[in-house]
């Protein structure tokens, strides 16, 4: 059911039921963070393997002690800055955070969500939520109640309806080692802006597809069914690829004079808050148009375009055939 009444969310959460919460980043797929019950529910709703922890939302800056401890000042500060907001930190977990939840690593990701229905949702509970993106494992994450509705159908009570996400990718993850922050996954906060308040943030190297520290990594992630392909100069590429139904996903300008089955253009006034709000929407719309291939176009790399080159070369991981 799609509503936007809390108090369904509510009941539904305290039975341990598996809700579905609107967040300002992506829709997520909600237990409670404490009951096992809630959580072993996610994981097989979602098909997410177990080696892949969650994210636990708390209602506030307040309650990060209650899940986390040996806070680093650094983590501190990012808190008061961009907290509620997109923003996950992975720190040392308190010991009563369940394995499931952490993946049985020491560390716990959290953040405080920015959107008012789920700080009005968290408010009303006596616990934190784990949630995981709202979409099945690997594929596009959702940005609407619509997107994750044509997901799980009826296999979720409560689709909490809080429209379109604002942001429109996930968030950033910022860990640590020591005192020095490293970043796990890029999304809808800027490094730059991340920088600006902690000072130099070192890359996480993404390695093997295994047990990644934080499989937002994983190569193949956020993938349409149709096949994606990301390319640097869309003209010249179009001029010598012999597909038929191509779809085009571009930043700021359509392409001319050469025939495409559909063209969506991200931010026509090259925006890249905008482009971001748009492009999992997007994505989605493309792999319901029976196309052979989808062509994006590579965004600038600065800011959030560095964000969604890496949510699309993703996407655009070939597929390992199995
Ligand atoms: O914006 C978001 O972060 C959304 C909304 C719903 O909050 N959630 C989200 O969750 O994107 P999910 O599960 O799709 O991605 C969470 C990422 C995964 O890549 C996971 O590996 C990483 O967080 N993660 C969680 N706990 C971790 C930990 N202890 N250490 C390292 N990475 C962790
Ligand atoms: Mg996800």
């Amino acid at each position: 059911m799609i509503t936007e009444d809390i108090g369904s969310a509510i009941r539904a959460l305290e039975e341990n039921k598996v809700v579905a919460i609107p967040t300002e980043t992506v829709y997520g797929l909600a237990g409670n963070a404490y009951e096992d019950k809630a959580l072993r529910k996610i994981f097989e709703i979602k098909k997410r393997p177990h080696y892949n922890p969650l994210i636990v939302h708390i209602k506030a800056a307040e309650a990060l002690c209650d899940v986390a401890e040996d806070i680093p000042k650094k983590a501190v500060q990012l808190a008061e800055a961009f907290w509620p907001g997109a923003l996950t930190l992975v720190l040392k977990k308190k010991s009563h955070i369940p394995n499931l939840v952490t993946a049985g690593k020491n560390t716990v990701a959290v953040r405080v969500p920015s959107h008012k229905l789920t700080l009005q949702l968290l408010d009303g509970l006596a616990f934190p939520l784990a949630a995981p993106s709202a979409n099945p494992f690997g594929s596009i994450s959702p940005t609407s109640a619509e997107h994750v509705f044509s997901y799980f159908k009826h296999h979720l009570d409560v689709i909490l309806d809080g429209g379109a996400c604002e942001k429109g990718l996930e968030s950033t993850i910022i860990g640590f080692e020591g005192q020095t922050p490293i970043l796990y996954r890029r999304g809808a906060i800027a490094l730059e802006a991340i920088e600006k308040v902690i000072g130099k943030v070192a890359i996480h190297k993404n390695s093997a597809d295994k047990s990644p520290e934080a499989p937002g990594m994983l190569s193949r992630h956020y993938a349409p069914n149709t096949r994606t392909i990301l390319v640097e100069n869309l003209t010249q590429f179009l001029k010598t690829t012999p597909n038929e139904r191509i779809g085009v996903l571009s930043f700021q300008n359509k392409v001319e004079n050469i025939s495409v089955a559909h063209q969506e253009v991200l931010s026509p006034d090259g925006n890249l808050e905008e482009a971001a709000r748009n492009l999992y929407a997007v994505l989605h719309r493309l792999d319901h148009l029976n196309l052979e291939l989808i062509i994006a176009q590579k965004f600038p790399k600065k800011g959030l375009g560095l964000s969604i080159n890496d949510k699309l070369r993703r996407a655009a991981e070939k597929r390992i055939k199995n």
